[in-house]
C-alpha cells in the first residue's frame, strides 16, 4: 500500500518533469543556455513571461549580487511564483554561468 503509492507519486513527478522540459525546449528552441547545475530550474521558472535571452543580454553587467536583486525583483515585483529553494539554485546557476 505505502510502497505502491510512493512509486506512483514518483513516476507521476518524473512524467511531469519530462513534459515540462519538452514544452520549454519547444518554446525556446533558439535560446540555449550554458549547461550546468540548476539550468533546468532556470528554464522552468524564467521563461514564463519573457524569453531566456534576457539572461544572456544582462550577463555582462551582472554578478551574484545583481542576480540576487534581479531574481528577487522577478518574484516580488513581477509576481513570479518561484520557491525560495528554486531562487537559490537559480542565483547560483546565474552567478556561475552568466556573470561579468
Ligand atoms: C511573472 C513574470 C516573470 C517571470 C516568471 C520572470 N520575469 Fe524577468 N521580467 C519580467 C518582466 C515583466 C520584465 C521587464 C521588466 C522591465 O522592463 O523592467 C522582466 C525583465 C527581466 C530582465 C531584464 C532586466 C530587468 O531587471 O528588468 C531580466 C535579466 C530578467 N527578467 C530575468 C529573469 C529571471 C532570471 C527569471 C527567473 C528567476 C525571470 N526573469 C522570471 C517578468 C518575469
Amino acid at each position: 500500500m505505502m510502497t505502491s503509492s510512493i512509486t506512483s507519486a514518483v513516476s507521476g513527478a518524473l512524467l511531469l518533469m519530462a513534459l515540462s522540459t519538452a514544452v520549454v525546449r519547444a518554446d525556446e528552441s533558439d535560446i540555449v543556455l550554458k549547461p550546468g547545475d540548476g539550468l533546468d530550474v532556470v528554464e522552468g521558472n524564467c521563461s514564463a513571461c519573457h524569453s531566456l535571452d534576457f539572461i544572456q543580454m544582462n550577463s555582462p553587467i551582472q554578478d551574484e549580487k545583481g542576480w540576487t536583486e534581479t531574481v528577487t525583483k522577478m518574484v516580488h515585483v513581477m509576481g513570479a511564483p518561484i520557491t525560495d529553494e528554486d531562487q537559490k539554485q537559480i542565483i547560483k546557476y546565474l552567478s556561475a554561468n552568466y556573470s561579468k
